[in-house]
Parts: C-alpha cells; sequence; structure tokens
C-alpha cells in the first residue's frame, strides 16, 4: 500500500509521545516511564478514537526505537477469541530474545474488556507467569469490565474525551499535512461529527477530500450522515412544545429516513439539550429522560419504542407545566 492509499488515521498516528495531542497527565506519565526504562502492566481506558492505541504505540517507539518489532506485540482480543491463543503467543513472545536496549517487552492487548471472566483469569495468570519480562497494556473501554485482580495489578489510565481545541488541532494538522482548503463552517461540522473521537474526524475528512476542491459544511454533514444536528434539535423542539405528533415524525425520518440508530440519536439529543428554550429544570428533566432511554436501549430493549417513550416523557413534561 502505497502512502497515497493509507487511512490519515494511521498516516497521522503520533509517532511519539510529544506528538500525542491531549491526554497531558498520561503522557506525562508514559513520558516518565520511558525516562526510567522501567513501567508497570497498565490498562488504558476510554472512548473510541481518543489515543490509547497510539498512546501504547508512541510509548513503544520513544522506549525501543528501531526495535520496536522484537519489544512490543499488538493482540487483539476479539480476533484471539480464545484465552489458549493469547497464551500462546504471550508465551511464544516472552520466549524470544528482545533485541532492544530495554529488557522489558510490551503485549498491548486491545479491547481487552471482551474477554470472558474466565479468559481474564486465565490472562491474570499468564500476566503472572511472564511478569518479570513481559508488561501487558489492556486497551479497554470500561475498566470496571476488567477483573478487580487484574486492575490491582495494573496502573488505569483513564483518557479523556478529546475537546474542542485539541479536535481543531488534529484536523489543521492533517489540514496542513496535505494541503487541504477548508471553510471555517467545515471545521466547526467535523468538530460536531466527531464528538471528541479523531478516528471519526480523520475518516470524514479523508472522504470528503477525495471528492476534490474546497472542503464544505454541507459535505461533511453529508459524509457523517449519522449526524443530523437540525433535524434532531427540531424533533426535541417539538417534544418540549407537547407536539408528539411532529416530534414522531421527526423521529421517523431519522431512524427510517437516515437509518440513525437509537443511540446515535441520543447522543445527539444530549448534545441538543443545552440550546433548548426551556428552562433548567425542564432542561434536567429531559436529561433524565434521555439517561433512561439511553440505558434501555443499550440493554437492548425495542429502540423504536424506547425513543418513542423518552419523546412521550418529553412532551409530558411541557404538558405537566
Ligand atoms: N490523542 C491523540 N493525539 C493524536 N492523534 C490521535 C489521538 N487520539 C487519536 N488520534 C488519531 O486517531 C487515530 C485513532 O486513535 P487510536 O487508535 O489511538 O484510538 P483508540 O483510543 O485506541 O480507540 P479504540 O478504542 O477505537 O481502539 C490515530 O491513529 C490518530 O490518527
Ligand atoms: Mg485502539
Amino acid at each position: 500500500m502505497s502512502t497515497l492509499d493509507l487511512p490519515w488515521s494511521e498516516k497521522y498516528r503520533p509517532s511519539s509521545l510529544s506528538e500525542v495531542i491531549g491526554q497531558k497527565a498520561v503522557v506525562e506519565k508514559l513520558a516518565s516511564f520511558v525516562k526510567r526504562g522501567n513501567f508497570p502492566s497498565m490498562i488504558f481506558a476510554g472512548t473510541a478514537g481518543i489515543g490509547k492505541t497510539s498512546c501504547a504505540l508512541a510509548m513503544a517507539h520513544d522506549l525501543y526505537g528501531e526495535d520496536i518489532s522484537s519489544a512490543f506485540r499488538e493482540l487483539n482480543a476479539s480476533d484471539t477469541r480464545g484465552i489458549d491463543v493469547i497464551r500462546g503467543t504471550v508465551k511464544e513472545f516472552a520466549k524470544t530474545i528482545s533485541l532492544a536496549k530495554v529488557p522489558i517487552k510490551i503485549i498491548f492487548l486491545d479491547e481487552a474488556d471482551a474477554l470472558t471472566a474466565d479468559a481474564q483469569h486465565a490472562l491474570r495468570r499468564t500476566m503472572e507467569k511472564y511478569s518479570e519480562v513481559t508488561r501487558f497494556i489492556l486497551s479497554a473501554n470500561y475498566a470496571s469490565k476488567i477483573i478487580e485482580p487484574i486492575q490491582s495489578r495494573c496502573v488505569v489510565f483513564r483518557f479523556k474525551q478529546l475537546g474542542e481545541l485539541e479536535m481543531k488541532e488534529y484536523i489543521e494538522r492533517i489540514a496542513k499535512g496535505e494541503n487541504l482548503q477548508i471553510d471555517e463552517k467545515a471545521v466547526n461540522a467535523l468538530i460536531y461529527v466527531g464528538d471528541g473521537d479523531l478516528r471519526k474526524i480523520s475518516n470524514t475528512l479523508q472522504s470528503a477530500a477525495m471528492q476534490g476542491g474546497r472542503i464544505s459544511e454541507a459535505q461533511i454533514y453529508e459524509i457523517a450522515s449519522r449526524a443530523r444536528p437540525k433535524e434532531i434539535a427540531s424533533m426535541l423542539r417539538y417534544a418540549v412544545t407537547g407536539d408528539f405528533e411532529n416530534a414522531r415524525k421527526e423521529l421517523d425520518s431519522l431512524m427510517l429516513g437516515h437509518g440513525m440508530s437509537a443511540e446515535d440519536i441520543l447522543s445527539q439529543c444530549y448534545k441538543e439539550v443545552q440550546g433548548l428554550n426551556v428552562d433548567e429544570r425542564a432542561k434536567l428533566k429531559i436529561v433524565v429522560e434521555l439517561g433512561e432511554a439511553n440505558f434501555r436501549v443499550v440493554e437492548g430493549a425495542n429502540e423504536r419504542i424506547q425513543l418513542e417513550a423518552m419523546l412521550a416523557g418529553i412532551a409530558l413534561i411541557a404538558k405537566g407545566k
């Protein structure tokens, strides 16, 4: 694959801790580990596209330099399915002699929270057995899904969702590197759509750039067709004025017309609450409604019913006044 074809998210992956955007507390700590040449096993917890894999790789680059391939191994828990695969790979890897100056090797286990509890217990034993030569970095969306005995043997780093300025810095980095022409409004749209996830931002930006010409706001929303800030805001406005019928029509268009998932709709509703023209108390009640619907949807309840119930709940808040 030529660099031309490389996804920008990979092309612009930080190759050193000094290039990581944000995550200041984590980066400082990791840099001190690099300096010392020693470090504990770690859990990197946080949402998608905020630098968990990037920080592990950047740290490994800073630690091992050219010898990275003999000292750093990346595994994906969901590919490897059984713990046997992990055990086998870990054993093989631990046995090999690292060429790197730093004697400790790193195994980066992505999506560690996808492992069953049994697999995690087996992993814990493996971690202990090879602890002299190998440290683990486990990446997970939720640290709470990692069993306690592993958590207590690791330093847990909680990665933060990236803020507006940080997203902007990343967009500017790519825009400069690729010589892009991009409207100020398109940058803001990217920030809205990206919502703290830099991978989503680079993918959206790369798709827009492939269409050629100056990148516009409309283009960004079109590509990230899941984001429909105007329709979402309008649906909520109907609901808060007690107009359930029209709110429901907007919901239909979002779910059926644009194919949005309930989770996406709910997280975008959440972003729009602050801008609604209702008092603070009503906003609080709306957030409670969103939270309950979100919980039920994640638990597997019927999406359509939950979203309608949420809109009905909001309409009732309006009528209750
Ligand atoms: N903090 C950051 N600084 C600079 N670039 C970043 C940062 N976070 C993410 N990126 C960019 O986004 C891409 C994806 O990030 P990364 O793979 O680190 O996400 P992740 O947190 O591991 O997410 P996932 O949970 O989906 O694995 C990177 O290749 C890089 O281009
Ligand atoms: Mg990752």
